[in-house]
């Protein structure tokens, strides 16, 4: 440290260990040093530059941050001029053969010479930039506008932490550098989760993501948006011996600490080029940024300088792109679809779009909340998304083309399927229809759950047989399953007569259960096996618990205002009490049993703690009981204890139970509390 008493110098060893840093952490993605760590060198050298402002450099890495706004960009000359690339679409591999072919007649080689090398590259979705660096530090950013002049974005890229604001090794006199500033995709994952929670615009797509940032006149909002780059190529070269082909510039180029994609290789002839194609187009989905297609060079940069350029093009290079991901098109209307748990998701119909390799009519809007923070509308045209085997989505409207006279989206009151009625309760994202017993689009659910061993236990009543009874026609809801009989049953796809009488007579015996299992047979929305439990235990009676309102159901253990609401919702559905009542006339039938009112709340309240081996009942099963009668159960004795229950080989906590003078209870006790 004693090196650097000077400021200057200190600054400068401070500057040289950022940017190497920055290096190691943005370009390699392989940090050697903590994050804090870098922080404190960061600050110290904020710090000196503070005091001593005739220190701040070029390359300084304090000025990634805090630019002041633009006015306008400058426009920038290019010295080179930054042409674009042939490109083609959907080619397959004759566009390869084609190429490759082209080349060959261009250099005239004859049949008999070696296949061609070529550089292939992925083609990234970005904005294409230039770097002009000057004795190795960053002096110029500009983008290509129309090729020969461009707007200076100097500012914006160096908030690119990948872009080195200098070269490692010895510095070129001059060093342009084109490549494509672009968003990963978890930083645009990251950016519109953070302008969702602010209620904030999102952005369409990474791409647009990129374009923005760089545009943007403000540095600071620019640098909220991260990008990052890759280096494809040169520009004005002085002072720099240029290697003689395309691949060993870009090692070159990683060599001086830009950033070049490893995604790229040097291959051989048409062959080569197909199976790069194939390859990359394998991983496309996995990449963690998006690309649309592949670039493949001419190797030689003699034979690139040799082809030279047709127009604006070079001869030496083309593009292939692949399917589109996303594509432009008309919302026609916008439906809901009902899941098979009454979940109620808008879908667009789309005026039929070829996008992502297949035609698109339908795209999922989420729901309500994704459709009114995108505000689509029909009428609207839309950016519609498919990437790999992902269902196609709407990823925003571009509201230049709005028709006039679009409405906003609203969901709809009733379910589009069975008419019952469609709540949301607070705080959920997704809608859904009540009609659980009764809609179509649940049916299968419903009757599976129904059925299911823990619910009415009809033995035999598997789910491809539930399936082929409905789309037979012969059921429709759980009330059905009773009026069928053995010849019906016996006409089923692999169903005997043997199986179908033993099914009927399952359904028989399923008709004997108890309040508890029926009510979870129900498949009420958030009422599970205890809730279940509670309800029956609490309430008693179906009678009771049809009659209940909000502030009684409140006072059954377990249930919170969410549960009552589902309870309610459900049995103020016409449909589902109509269901409920056929069920009853088929003669499903429980025993009466004791209620946990009055002498049930002798257990509200009340501490257990339970110990030893019980033999009728697991110590978890016995917990859930007592729970569902009001009790707490504690794991450990103390003088606020009003029970302990011994089982077997019950240890110390009976002694302690008899040294406080709790009461103790053998399982015998615990039962008899248990029933009542
Ligand atoms: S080379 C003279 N290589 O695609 C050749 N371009 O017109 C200059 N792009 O907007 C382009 N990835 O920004 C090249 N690996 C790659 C590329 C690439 C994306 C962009 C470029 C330009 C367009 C081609």
């Amino acid at each position: 440290m004693a090196l650097f008493t000077d400021p200057r110098h200190r600054a400068a060893w401070l500057r040289e260990r950022l940017n190497w840093h920055g290096y190691r952490y943005y370009v390699l993605d392989d940090p050697e040093i903590p994050d804090a760590e870098y922080d404190r060198l960061f600050r110290e050298l904020q710090e000196l530059e503070t005091t001593h402002p005739e220190l701040i450099a070029v390359d300084s890495p304090t000025r990634r941050v805090g630019g002041k706004p633009l006015a306008a960009f400058v426009p920038v000359r290019h010295r080179v001029p930054m042409l674009s690339i042939r490109t083609e679409t959907d080619t397959g591999p004759d566009g390869a053969v084609a190429f490759d072919a082209q080349v060959r007649r261009e250099l005239d080689l004859g049949d008999d010479a070696e296949p061609v090398e070529y550089a292939c590259e992925l083609k990234f979705d970005g904005l294409a930039i230039s770097l002009r660096y000057e004795q190795g530090a960053l002096v110029l950013a500009a983008t290509r506008g129309d090729g020969e002049t461009g707007e200076d974005v100097t500012q914006n890229v160096r908030t690119i932490r990948a872009v080195p604001l200098r070269l490692q090794g010895a510095a070129p006199e001059v060093l342009e550098v084109r490549g494509e500033a672009y968003m990963s995709r978890a930083d645009f994952e990251r950016y519109n989760a953070r302008q969702r929670a602010a209620g904030l615009p999102t952005l369409v797509n990474p791409r647009n993501g990129a374009a923005g940032s760089i545009r943007q006149l403000d540095p600071s909002l620019a640098a909220k948006r991260p990008l990052s780059f890759f280096a494809y190529g040169l520009g004005e070269v002085q002072g720099w011996e240029i290697p003689t082909t395309h691949g060993a510039m870009l090692d070159a180029l990683a060599t001086l600490g830009l950033p070049v994609c490893e995604e790229r290789t040097v291959t051989r002839g048409a062959e080569g080029l197909i199976n790069f194609h194939h390859a990359i187009a394998e991983q496309r989905d996995t990449l963690p940024f998006d690309i649309d297609g592949v670039v493949y060079k001419v190797n030689r940069l003699a034979w690139q300088r040799q082809l030279g350029f047709r127009t604006r093009e070079p001869r030496w290079a083309v593009a292939h792109k692949f399917p589109a991901q996303e594509e432009l098109t008309v919302v026609e209307a916008i439906e809901v679809q009902v899941g098979r748990t009454g979940a109620i998701t808008p879908v667009a119909r789309l005026n039929p779009v070829f996008v992502g390799g297949v035609t698109v009519t339908n795209a999922t809007l989420h729901n309500a909340d994704e459709v009114s923070r995108k505000d689509v509308r029909v009428g609207d045209t839309v950016v519609v998304r498919r990437a790999g085997d992902v269902i196609p989505e709407v990823v925003g409207v571009v509201l230049e083309r709005r028709p006039p006279g679009t409405q906003p989206f609203t969901m709809p009151a009733l379910c589009p399927v069975c008419g019952s009625r469609v709540i949301r309760p607070e705080g959920e994202a997704v809608a859904r229809c009540v009609g659980g017993l009764y809609c179509r689009a649940q049916r299968k659910e419903a009757i599976r759950h129904f059925a299911s061993r823990r619910a009415m236990d009809i033995d035999g009543l598997g789910d491809k047989l539930v399936e082929q009874l409905i789309e037979r026609n012969l059921v429709h809801d759980p009330a059905d399953l009773y009026a069928l009989d053995a010849t019906t049953l016996a006409g089923l796809e692999r169903m005997g007569a043997k199986s179908a009488a033993n099914l009927v007579e399952a359904l028989e015996r399923s008709k004997d259960t108890s309040l508890e299992r029926f009510l979870y047979s129900l498949g009420i929305r958030e009422v599970g096996e205890a809730t279940a439990r509670a309800l029956a235990r609490y309430l008693g009676t179906l009678e009771a618990l049809l009659a209940a309102d909000e502030t009684r159901l409140l006072q059954v253990p377990d249930v919170g205002p969410v549960v009552a609401a589902a309870i309610l919702a459900f049995f103020q559905e016409p449909h589902n009490q109509e269901v409920l009542a056929r069920l009853l006339a088929a003669g499903v039938r429980w025993p009466a049993m004791a209620v946990q009112t009055s002498t049930g709340e002798s257990l509200t309240g009340k501490s257990f703690v339970l110990t030893g081996t019980l033999e009728s009942l697991t110590r978890d099963q016995a917990s859930e009981r007592l729970r569902a009668l009001g009790a707490k159960v504690a794991g450990s004795v103390s003088k606020k204890t009003d029970y302990v229950v011994a089982g077997h080989d019950a240890g110390s906590k009976l002694d302690k139970a008899r040294e406080l003078g709790v009461r103790v209870l053998d399982e015998a006790g615990l039962l008899s509390l248990l029933e009542g």
